[in-house]
């Protein structure tokens, strides 16, 4: 990957390789896509105050969470269109992450199977489901899970029905991907891409593809997909997956502390804040914004992750110093995996890696466990008082 310094330079490599119509699906957000403005300027708005004349000869970015120490404390968020984007792009991701030592969340629209995923990277796959209208299907799902070996089960709360993508619409993606003549035309001066779809066609979301009837087509398992979405989400379903699925369960989506204290009290044991990575409703803080007040409400009680506008180390360490105890990030990894296949998934993680390296012995901590709030300063606030 010559000439790639940081995660912006990987999205240009990718928004070289997919059409526009793919890139911009990617891309976008809701509405006005103030969300995704959002989500970085509240990483920017940030000031970090360093300490110096402390030994950061030896730093340790490793992080323990459910019991099990990774490298580092960013995974892979799960993104739903990664192999339309490559071909096996997601299991791609997981072969990244499993050798960077950190967690990959399978999307549950995913182009790859459970079942695959449990033999390739059983300690750091961990798999995410969407409610469907037919609830037997989310139980089979979860006990699949169960049986491929993957330790951690990760319910998204926050697509109680599809959004407003204006930018999808207008490129004429509806629900799934169509390709008109127009994008086909574009979609030619993007070869590599283009020779992916014509060899093999539209992806099949594979691990629906036993629900969608014997045979059925890649566009019928996905007409069956979407026909299983939007389904109703309550908190009942949330402890009926709580009943039936024994290991670490995860809810993504939540952005208020009463909703994170009812998670705990049903047996929830960590939770994702996030705003879908500005894909869902706009206009919401940005899941930095409302990380101190949910760590605060929560206590130790039980992790608190985050993703959302993460691009760079020092992005990672503000978030660890505002109370998160992991970090996932999206798109980074995803133009990783459209730019350079594994290459361009690790080059993604090794990017964070570095920078996190650096930024902490700028800071002067060399272990996680030692950012605390103490080293921000909003960038309106006055310094920390002495002695802090
Ligand atoms: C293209 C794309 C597809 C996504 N698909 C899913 C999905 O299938 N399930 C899910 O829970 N979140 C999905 N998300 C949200 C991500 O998991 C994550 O919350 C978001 O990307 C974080 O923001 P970032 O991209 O700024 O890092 C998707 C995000 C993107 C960009």
């Amino acid at each position: 990957m010559q000439g790639v310094v940081n995660v912006d330079d990987l999205r240009e490599l990718a928004k070289k390789r997919l059409p526009k119509v793919v890139f911009d699906f990617i891309e976008g957000g809701t509405d006005d896509e103030v969300g995704l403005i959002t989500n970085a300027r509240a990483f920017r708005q940030m000031r970090i105050v360093p300490r110096y004349l402390i030994d950061i000869s030896v730093r340790d970015q490793s992080t323990k969470l459910f019991g099990r120490t990774y490298s580092s404390p960013v995974g892979i968020a799960p993104t739903g269109p990664a192999g339309l984007c490559r071909r096996g792009a997601d299991m791609m991701l997981a072969e990244a992450a499993r050798d960077a030592n950190v967690p990959f969340i399978m999307s549950g629209v995913s182009s790859s199977t459970i079942e695959d995923l449990g033999k390739l990277a059983p300690d750091h796959g961990w798999y995410q489901i969407y409610s469907a209208v037919d609830p037997s299907i989310s139980e089979d799902m979860i006990k699949r899970v169960g049986d491929a070996g993957l330790k951690t089960l990760v319910f998204t709360v926050d697509v109680p029905v599809g959004s407003n993508r204006e930018r999808s619409i207008r490129r004429g993606w509806g629900a799934q991907l169509k390709l008109t003549w127009k994008t086909k035309f574009e979609a030619l001066c993007h070869p590599a891409w283009m020779m992916e779809w014509l060899q093999h066609g539209r992806p099949y979301l594979d691990n629906w593809t036993r629900y969608a009837g014997p045979n059925a087509s890649a566009k019928k398992v996905a007409d069956f997909v979407w026909s299983q979405f939007p389904a109703p989400m309550t908190w009942q379903h949330v402890e009926r997956y709580r009943e039936l699925w024994k290991g670490n369960f995860v809810l993504k989506g939540i952005m208020h502390p009463d909703d994170a204290l009812r998670a705990h009290s049903i047996g929830i044991d960590g939770i994702i804040v996030s705003n879908h990575g500005g894909r869902q409703l706009d206009n919401t803080p940005s899941p930095l914004e409302v990380l101190p007040t949910i760590c605060h409400a929560l206590g130790d009680r039980m992790p608190v992750m985050l993703d959302g506008g993460v691009r760079r180390g020092l992005h990672v360490l503000i978030a660890f110093c505002m109370g998160a105890k992991f970090v996932f990030q999206g798109r980074p990894t995803l133009y990783g995996v459209t730019a350079g296949g594994i290459a361009g998934a690790a080059k993604a993680l090794a990017i964070f890696r570095r920078e996190i390296d650096i930024s902490m012995a700028q800071i002067g901590a060399t272990r996680l466990v030692d950012l605390s709030p103490q080293f921000l300063m909003r960038k309106e606030a006055v310094m920390p008082r002495r002695g802090s």
